[in-house]
């Protein structure tokens, strides 16, 4: 992934790609041009306004998106220096998320197309993550994926653009949100994912031990809401004990919860690379983490280990391109337009709920929602 030298964007390789992301509490947009290049990126928080409820409220988010996107996009084309006359494509995710934030995002996106004359382009949030290491590296296909955000936990076999596999899924909760959970639980504040990984820093993973879910059964699934239930027991123990929970009990709790939340993923991702194997061969494979908890140092690293044991090569997104962005649908929407030119998505509408792997069965409990990324 290259930045511009100078702010005149207009000597960049073609297709040039404006991406809006407004399916959860970022409003985020960017624009990409062909080379890797990221022209512009712009991603405003939303976390101060969920903060004080504990997670994201759906109706907050969408009034945010609604007050911010315009503003938001005034800057980005002056950052890049470019008119909406000069992109190629407009590409906003129109799935899965909350479905008020869609709007927002898809309305302006069709805007945009349909005043400039250029073709919109229809991104699932899923697969911007899935693509977003291309962005950075010269990742090719196939690919496994492990996929860890706030709403989903998936392993994928990517095989193309618009081509996945389901190895394996939570049935349950997400790993971003057993994250988010035992911080709630412990009083760490949202989101959880950075304050558990902050806290896990100061910690002993070794006193205490956690359940690790599924490990060690058949198939690639996950489940992480036992391990949330003995987080509370732990929490629950240390204030018998000692009257209070401490801060090295935080510590150690976020500790032991980290490195058996890594180790799951660990043993599920084993068996899903022998599934893999068998379809994309021996070798040195690519092996790619995406999502927000993508961001997690200690996760890097366990699965950095995985893959040299596994004789795979590790990818994982920048820091910055973790977490939901703008760049991450631009150059989504870059590969769709780059395959397919003549796309024109004007007719596809908001889909709440969009498995990447249309062909996957559905799974019970949570784990089908994908209501969100
Ligand atoms: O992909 P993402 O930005 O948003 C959606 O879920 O749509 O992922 C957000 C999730 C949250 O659950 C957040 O707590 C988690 O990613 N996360 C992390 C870290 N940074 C963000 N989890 C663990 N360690 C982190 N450093
Ligand atoms: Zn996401």
């Amino acid at each position: 992934m290259t930045q511009p030298p100078s702010h005149n964007a207009k000597a960049f390789a073609r297709p040039i790609v404006l991406g809006i992301e407004t399916s959860c509490d970022e409003t985020a947009a960017a624009i990409v041009a062909a080379g890797k290049t990221v022209l512009a990126h712009r991603v405003l928080s939303q976390i101060d306004d969920h903060a004080e409820f504990g997670g994201v409220v759906p109706e907050i988010a969408a009034r945010q998106h609604i007050s911010h996107l315009d503003h938001l996009l005034d800057a980005l084309m002056k950052d890049a220096d470019l008119t909406f006359e000069e992109l190629d494509a407009v590409a906003a995710t129109t799935g899965p998320g909350l479905v008020g934030g869609l709007m927002v995002g898809v309305m302006t996106a069709k805007a945009i197309a349909k005043a400039t004359g250029k073709p919109f382009v229809s991104v699932n949030h899923l697969e911007g993550h899935a693509l977003t290491v291309r962005l950075a590296d010269d990742v090719p296909f196939p690919y496994l994926l492990l996929l860890v955000s706030g709403g989903h936990c998936q392993i994928l076999s990517v095989t193309g653009v618009g081509s996945y596999r389901r190895l394996g899924t939570t049935i349950d909760d997400a790993a971003g949100e057993a994250f988010d959970k035992t911080a709630k639980l412990l009083g760490l504040g949202y989101p959880g994912g950075p304050a558990v990984e902050a806290a896990a820093r100061e910690g002993d993973a070794e006193r205490f031990t956690l359940p690790k879910p599924m490990v060690g059964k058949p198939g690639c699934d996950f489940s992480f809401s036992g391990l949330k239930t003995a987080v509370r027991r732990l929490a629950e123990d240390c204030v018998a004990h000692e009257g209070v929970l401490t801060h090295k009990d935080r510590a150690d709790i976020c500790a032991a919860f980290q490195k058996t939340l890594a180790a799951c993923l660990v043993d599920r991702l084993t068996r899903a690379i022998a599934l893999f194997r068998e379809e994309a061969g021996s070798g040195e494979l690519p092996f790619v983490v995406a999502g927000g908890v993508a961001a997690n140092s200690y996760l890097r690293g366990e699965l950095e280990a995985l893959a040299s044991r596994e004789n795979l090569k590790f990818f994982a997104p920048p820091m910055a391109l973790c977490t939901d962005n703008g760049a991450m649908i631009a150059w989504a929407g870059l590969e769709r337009f780059t395959l397919d030119p003549t796309i024109n998505d004007m007719d596809i509408s908001v889909r709440p709920r969009w498995p990447l792997d249309g062909d996957a069965k559905p799974m019970v409990g949570k784990g089908k929602k994908g209501a969100k990324a």
